[in-house]
């Protein structure tokens, strides 16, 4: 299992439809259905942030497909894992920012005690689209005065330019479209 295994495998290169979610592409179910290609994301994941991160202390995951993959590299690296959820999800205090979507407004919510002043993290999701989630993320991140050590996506929408949104922080993807 390496990062070719996982770059021919999940991703049927089909005509894509204008909107860009759900397709094919970014389908990243057949991931979580093979158990060696679930563990060829995490390697790769663990492998970039031993190798450009090490100082890291804590991953936040993106509501909701940052949640699947996030918990598994923070086990991994032996740091904590946190949510960003959507509004009115998470109990207790919360600050939040509201961002938009390619189809409609959303607002993205931590709890206040969730990350300390200074705390070294890194952002993960399954997908950089438009960039605007991961933009919002570090908005709530900035907020919060951690130190943003950059994102990490299983996939990138390189034709949507969400990268140039995201300039300050150095973002890692697996499969570039
Ligand atoms: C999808 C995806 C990313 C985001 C990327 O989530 O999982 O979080 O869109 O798009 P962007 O770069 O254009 O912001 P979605 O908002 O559909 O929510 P979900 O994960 O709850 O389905």
């Amino acid at each position: 299992m390496n990062s070719d295994h996982l770059r021919q495998k999940p991703f049927p290169l089909e005509e894509e439809p204008v909107n860009y979610k759900p397709r094919p592409l970014t389908d990243i179910c057949p991931i979580l259905k093979d158990p060696a290609a679930l563990t060829a994301v995490t390697d790769l994941f663990e492998e970039h942030i031993r190798k450009n991160h090490p100082q890291v202390e804590l991953i936040v995951g993106l509501d909701a497909r940052g949640f699947l993959f996030g918990p598994l590299l923070a086990q991994r690296l032996g740091v904590g894992f946190v949510l960003i959820r959507k509004k009115g999800k998470l109990p207790g205090t919360t600050v939040s920012v509201a961002y938009d979507l390619e189809y409609g407004k959303a607002e993205a919510e931590i709890q206040e005690d969730a990350v300390a002043p200074g705390q070294k993290i890194l952002l993960i999701d399954d997908l950089l689209a438009t960039g605007g989630t991961l933009y919002a993320a570090c908005e709530l991140m900035k907020k919060q005065q951690a130190d943003i050590l950059g994102c990490l996506v299983v996939i990138e929408l390189k034709e949507l330019n969400g990268i140039d949104k995201l300039k300050s922080h150095p973002v890692f993807s697996l499969v570039q479209y």
